[in-house]
């Protein structure tokens, strides 16, 4: 069994200084308590390390960020070469042009581009740009969807008004009626419709859009209606290198990207098309380090490696391989699962789970035998996860599953 002793003694000092000690997403408190690492000190390919020297094959890459592998020498190589002429300048450097043109070139949706830091940086965006489009006010996602912390969206509401939320709408994902429903109640006020590609809400199995979903959502968002935003912040560069709008067909007038964008540099993007772009321009949309190079030299070189060594296709190959091993062993022991999603970007849950008492047992013992998952948030895979470490994975899961068995027979 490995020992979190120094993981543990350093959540200790930061609960101490820190509020929640490690705050948001990254909360071991969704893990079983003591039986999971809370701090990582170095990681390569797909792997990590904790403090207290236990390694891992990572299923979680960073919540996403990680796409090609920790510490990439194509990504790390480009980073080196701007950081050595410099990050965070008066002016931005070349890269903002390379890197515009070439995500401007690659999404089939697109004109232009804005470029961030975190997702909710665009999002928060794409909404004001909408508005500034539309001249109307409201905006309506899916209910129980996750597009970041601003006041707007933010799951919890500590510290947020009524007022912040008096222009948001929301429906049940795939219901294409109840969508329509709000739209025409709010006719005249309907500036936006933001989306993720598929629903992937933390503690939920996953939804792919159905085909009615999908077509309802092309019909409604034509140049007269509302204003479709797909936010890609999680899932992007997993499904579709051009973006996930692409591998489902659809055309949105903006689309939100982050996450596995600079392979782990903090750059977040909001492309639109051409009729958006007077009213872009006009949204004032900034931030200190919003122009900084080495994490444009890291998307750039993110991007161009992803194209040349096909990873997309290879992730999806080795999705499926650890979705059949995840099946099949469960499937021996009798054990029932969900397995949802794409297989880039899957979920695993057990039935009859409410509380996630199984998969926390799972995942703990998973790490135990050296392969990290979460519990109650979607995996994610990455171009470094091979066939070696899937079958490694399998291993461990093996044994993960039949102490499920064994502990809720
Ligand atoms: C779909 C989606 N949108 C927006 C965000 C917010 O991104 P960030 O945490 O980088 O602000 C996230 C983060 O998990 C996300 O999954």
């Amino acid at each position: 069994m490995p020992g979190f002793d120094k993981s543990q003694a350093l959540y200790q000092r930061a609960r101490k200084v820190i509020p929640g000690g490690i705050p948001g997403h990254q909360t071991p408190g969704l893990m079983r308590r003591g039986e999971s690492p809370c701090f990582i000190e170095k990681a390569e390919g797909c792997r990590f390390w904790d403090v207290d020297g236990n390694t891992y094959i990572d299923y979680m890459c960073a919540y996403g960020p990680m796409i090609l592998g920790y510490n990439h020498p194509k990504v790390e190589e480009a980073v080196q070469k701007q950081r050595l002429k410099g990050n965070c300048f008066n002016l931005p450097s070349p890269l903002l042009v390379e890197l515009a043109e070439y995500l401007v070139a690659l999404v089939p949706s697109a004109d232009w581009t804005v470029f961030g830091k975190n997702g909710s940086d665009v999002t928060n965006y794409a909404c004001q740009v909408a508005r500034a489009h539309t001249g109307k006010k409201k905006i309506i996602m899916a209910e129980g969807a996750y597009h970041g912390i601003g006041a707007w969206c933010n799951p919890n509401t500590t510290g947020i008004t009524e007022e912040d939320r008096v222009n948001v709408l929301t429906f049940p994902y795939n219901d294409p009626q109840a969508l329509q429903n709000v739209v025409k109640a709010n006719k005249d006020d309907v500036a936006g419709l933001i989306l993720s590609p598929f629903r992937h809400d933390a503690f939920h199995d996953q939804e792919m859009p159905t085909e009615s979903f999908l077509q309802g959502l092309r019909a409604l968002c034509n140049p007269e209606g509302p204003v479709l935003i797909i936010d890609d912040v999680r899932a992007g560069f997993r499904l579709d290198l051009r973006g996930s709008a692409a591998y489902f067909n659809l055309h949105p007038q903006l689309n939100c990207f982050s996450k596995a964008l600079g392979n782990g540099y903090p750059i977040s993007a909001c492309l639109g098309n051409k009729a958006l772009m007077p009213s872009a321009r006009k949204v004032y949309f900034t931030g200190s380090f919003f122009m900084s190079g080495v994490p444009m030299a890291a998307a750039l070189a993110t991007l161009r490696e992803m194209a040349e060594t096909k990873a997309v296709e290879h992730m999806f190959r080795m999705g499926e391989e650890l979705k059949q091993g995840l099946i099949e062993q469960a499937d021996s022991l009798k054990l029932e699962i969900h397995y949802t999603g794409p297989v880039t970007l899957p979920f695993m849950t057990f039935a009859n789970d409410p509380a996630f008492d199984k998969a926390k047992t799972f995942c703990a013992r998973a790490a135990q035998e050296g392969v990290f998952f979460h519990p109650s948030h979607n995996w994610f895979l990455s171009a470094a996860h091979g066939e070696e470490e899937i079958k490694q994975t399998l291993r461990a899961t093996q044994q993960a599953f039949e102490e499920v068995k064994e502990q809720f027979a």
